[in-house]
């Protein structure tokens, strides 16, 4: 099977994880795309949270990952876009079943209040677990806004 294609970004609070979230899944092979920040220089999240779900949204890249001092400035800038599902995710079991129930092809990470092993369990449970389907899949199917 075809390894999916990741992008990543964050603001200035989570410049240093994403720098090594970044090299953690380029160490798993994964095809990865920093679409920054490029520096811990004071930043605003939605720069680089409309580039990431940009890039998911399209098709170009399968998963997202953001890291911003909460993770909610990433998280609400994503989901204005259709298409993309973020989800919020601070252990594992979030992660996970933000993939399994949710389809989430966005994870937000709260840089500031999680350890860097926890982030490291938490993009991995993220991009190794799928969509369970079945009765999550209409579920999902009601979440974009159908204007008529
Ligand atoms: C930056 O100080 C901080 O506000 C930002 O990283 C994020 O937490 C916003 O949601």
């Amino acid at each position: 099977m075809t390894k999916k294609k990741i992008a990543i970004t964050s603001d200035h609070a989570g410049f240093y994880l994403k720098e090594k979230l970044f090299k953690y899944l380029v160490s798993k092979k994964y095809e990865v795309r920093d679409l920054g920040s490029k520096t811990d220089e004071v930043s605003d999240y939605p720069d680089y949270g409309h580039a990431l779900a940009d890039a998911v949204a399209s098709g170009e890249y399968d998963l997202g990952i953001t890291i911003c001092g909460t993770g909610n400035g990433m998280n609400m800038v994503v989901n204005k876009h259709q298409g993309i599902r973020g989800a919020l995710c601070w252990n594992e079991e979030m992660s996970r079943l933000a993939r399994a129930h949710n389809d989430a092809n966005i994870c937000a990470l709260p840089g500031r209040f999680i350890s860097e092993s926890e982030a490291y369990l938490i993009v991995k449970t993220f991009v190794e677990t799928s969509f369970e389907g079945g009765r999550h899949t209409p579920r999902i199917g009601k979440i974009p806004i159908v204007k008529y």
